[in-house]
């Protein structure tokens, strides 16, 4: 299992202020008034145009969501892949994946191929998979172990410390250094059963990243979990739809999920913001109504954590699925899940495979309302919703996140030209 998506083209900043016209007009006078159905803009606007629409500073009682623009606008996806995923820890891979010296796991993180591998000294480290040569992908394999890491175009050899060793046919060659030549370095680092890494050079250790998340997990004791099986979807929706869906403190649980919802205590919900982290919690309930999600869905809460910017961690008692979600473009976006068991011997295949299903089926019934949103952002009719206090605390807290990363970056980027 590959953890990346197609690469993203390069962000081409646009500073000129213009204003955003109708848009602006739907969002400030959102609430139902003909104002709202206006014709579609064909132009949304400066990036700072829309950036500004959105305002941080309001409480949960008074906030909007993100606006439509930042789910449909190329240049905010471009802006992301450099203020969200440029900077921020990515899980790239399982603990188990690189366990062995030599081991590796490949991936795709903001449009750049990236690598984790373990040296024969037991360390972890991150690479660019980008040959020194002429830029060929080194490793082609989503994950494995090798001894050398040999480029596949002309033959170059890398250690799995990144060292350049060797060049086919390159003698004469003039003031070429190999040490200087090795492997880009970039962050790796691990967390319960995840391999992360981080392009940028100045990011805080993971562990700061991850925050309270690592003290609010532990107890989960998810590394007594195993891998089982992965499963990829790729959804006609903006990453964030797929985000907001997840963190919407179990509102839409009693409308769709009939199955999943008959387990769970709804009432007595919660939803606890802290540092980068969302817990979305619930006591869980003893079901007969829907036979397979009763018998595969136990334990006496269920625990949906998430991780800005795009990491998901599902728990209940001897069962962890992981849902990373992956930019395609600013319509699209790929999600894996992987799935764990406290058990993954034959004799549990099937109970697991059937636990599978459950998730599949709640997924397929997040699937078509998603693309709905998608398709939703883009009409006339729509700028930015309001959120329930009772339950959206967590939109709250990852649209607020995102803003901060967003206009830092626009910030730096603008004083740049
Ligand atoms: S691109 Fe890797 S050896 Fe030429
Ligand atoms: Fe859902």
């Amino acid at each position: 299992m590959c953890y990346g998506g197609p690469s993203e083209p390069k962000l081409k900043l646009e500073t000129k202020v213009t204003t955003l016209g109708q848009r602006q007009d739907a969002i400030t006078t959102a609430g139902g008034t003909p104002a709202l159905l206006k014709p579609r803009m064909i132009t949304l606007g400066s990036i700072k145009d829309i950036l500004a629409l959105y305002d941080a500073k309001a409480t949960l009682a008074d906030a909007y969501t993100i606006p439509a623009p930042w789910y449909v606008d190329s240049r905010i996806a471009e802006l992301e892949t450099r203020a969200v995923f440029g900077k921020t820890w990515q899980m790239v891979g399982r603990i188990e994946q690189v366990e062995k010296p030599g081991q590796f796991v490949t991936a795709s993180v903001a449009g750049e191929p990236v690598m984790a591998v373990r040296g024969n000294d037991g360390v972890l480290r991150g690479f660019y998979n980008v040959c020194r040569h002429h830029a060929a992908a080194v490793v082609t394999e989503p994950c494995g172990q090798a001894s050398i890491l040999h480029c596949p175009y002309h033959g170059w050899n890398y250690g799995l410390d990144g060292a350049l060793k060797g060049m086919p046919e390159f003698e004469g060659v003039q003031n070429f250094d190999r040490q200087k030549n090795g492997l880009v370095p970039l962050k790796a680092d691990v967390w319960e059963k995840f391999v992360f890494v981080n392009l940028d050079p100045k990011a805080a250790p993971l562990r700061e990243f991850l925050g309270g998340l690592v003290n609010r997990v532990a107890p989960l004791v998810v590394s007594k979990l195993h891998y089982f099986d992965s499963h990829t979807y790729d959804i006609h929706c903006n990453w964030k739809v797929f985000v907001d869906n997840f963190l919407d403190g179990g509102y839409h649980v009693p409308h769709l999920h009939k199955g999943l919802s008959s387990v769970l205590d709804y009432k007595q919900y919660t939803i606890e913001n802290e540092d980068r982290y969302c817990l979305q919690s619930s006591p869980m309930v003893a079901s007969t109504e829907d036979e397979a999600t009763g018998a595969t869905r136990k334990g006496d809460r269920a625990w949906y954590f998430w991780q800005y910017p795009n990491l998901m961690i599902n728990c209940y008692e001897g069962y962890m699925d992981t849902n990373l979600v992956l930019p395609v473009d600013e319509d699209h976006c790929r999600v894996i899940f992987d799935f764990y068991f406290g058990e993954v011997s034959d004799g549990a295949r099937k109970y697991n495979e059937q636990s599978v299903a459950v998730g599949n089926r709640v997924q397929d019934e997040d699937l078509g309302i998603c693309e709905a949103v998608q398709r939703g952002l883009k009409s006339r009719a729509y700028g930015a919703g309001r959120l329930s206090v009772r339950r959206e605390a967590g939109e709250h807290l990852f649209h607020r996140l995102l803003a901060e990363d967003m206009n830092a970056e626009f910030a730096r980027v603008a004083a740049a030209d």
